[in-house]
């Protein structure tokens, strides 16, 4: 019985020592206290104290934070035109790049406004790299593409490409001409 109390005696003197140290710690409010801390004693929060957490906070939050958002809410894509000249624009994530030129003053048609029913908003994506990263068009878009002139192997239509992270830095060239079937008259013969 004697040698049990003694030892539980002797573990009560050694553990609030236990639970004492020097040095520094950061507790989870991102407090720093400085020196011989005593985990049951109240701390002191200095003005150095609150500044440095204060420094920490902001450096983690506030410029880094701005640049990402940024860097994730718009691509940048070049459209190339017909005579050769470029274009670079700011597109946000999930506006089509028939939006996004009409928004520039580029001479992208899209005379049906986006409802798959012309080839008028036809664009070659000029590096497959970045053809490669889109979506794989919808039968209509096929369709209205095997309709559109100057058809090449990474043509899309623009109001179906769709500007996401990935796309950041695609270049896009407006073919020379395209075929507007309200001007031209042109029907075309159901598959
Ligand atoms: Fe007509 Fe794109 S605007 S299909």
């Amino acid at each position: 019985m004697f040698p049990r109390i003694s030892r539980l005696g002797a573990r009560l003197l050694r553990e609030p020592r236990a639970e004492t140290r020097a040095g520094n710690l950061l507790n989870s409010g991102g407090i720093l206290y400085q020196g011989h801390v005593n985990r049951h004693s109240t701390p002191v929060v200095t003005p150095t104290v609150l500044s440095l957490r204060n420094v920490l906070l902001s450096t983690a939050t506030s410029g880094d934070q701005d640049e990402s958002s940024q860097a994730k809410d718009k691509i940048s894509v070049t459209f190339v035109n017909k005579d050769g000249s470029e274009k670079t624009i700011s597109v946000p994530i999930g506006m089509s790049m028939l939006e996004a030129a009409h928004e520039n003053d580029i001479e992208l048609e899209g005379a049906c406004e986006g409802s798959l029913a012309c080839s008028t908003c036809h664009v070659i994506v000029m590096d497959v790299n970045y053809y490669n990263k889109l979506e794989d068009p919808a039968d209509e878009e096929n369709d209205m593409l095997d309709l559109a002139f100057g058809l090449t192997e990474t043509s899309r239509l623009g109001c179906q490409v769709i500007a996401k992270p990935e796309l950041d830095g695609m270049r896009l060239a407006l073919p020379v001409a395209t075929r507007n079937f309200a001007v031209d008259g042109y029907v075309p013969k159901p598959h």
